[in-house]
């Protein structure tokens, strides 16, 4: 799967609601709406400037939505499927953030998304609704676009 708009990548988002899957993590099974917007809002508390960086803690959950079980796998293909639409960066940040090189040159970012991936679960931070971010991942979204032919 490849997602091609913002639109198809909110429904994703708005679908992690009611699933509770721990996908490696330790400790009680959370909801994976909620982590996904306590990830992303604890991102835009670190790091306020960079957008990338909070949209790929926002959508690092879709791949335990759609390969529930799937452990080693799920970061990978979560990243296949936003690259298309939120680009490079946003894609190896979401691939890396469970298992990354050390000398990758992203990877004090991911330590970050690890951060925050982590520090979500006991946060009990006002996290917001997934609304709030549609403009963000619009944004992101629009740095990545592929170039329409004109005419
Ligand atoms: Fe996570």
């Amino acid at each position: 799967m490849e997602l091609r708009s913002v639109e198809e990548l909110m429904d994703l988002l708005h679908a992690c609601r009611g699933s509770r899957n721990t996908a490696g993590h330790g400790g009680a099974p959370v909801d994976l709406h909620d982590h996904a917007l306590q990830t992303a809002a604890l991102l835009r508390r670190s790091r306020p400037a960079d957008k990338e960086l909070q949209v790929a803690g926002l959508v690092h959950v879709i791949g335990q939505l759609l390969r529930p079980g799937d452990v080693a796998g799920h970061a990978d293909h979560a990243a296949d499927t936003v690259r298309p639409l939120l680009g490079e960066r946003v894609s190896r940040l979401v691939r890396l953030h469970r298992d990354g090189w050390e000398d990758d040159p992203v990877m004090e970012d991911v330590q970050t998304l690890r951060q925050a991936d982590e520090a979500s679960w006991a946060s009990g931070l006002d996290a917001g609704v997934l609304e709030d971010w549609r403009t963000v991942l619009e944004l992101v979204a629009a740095r990545h676009a592929r170039p329409r032919t004109v005419g």
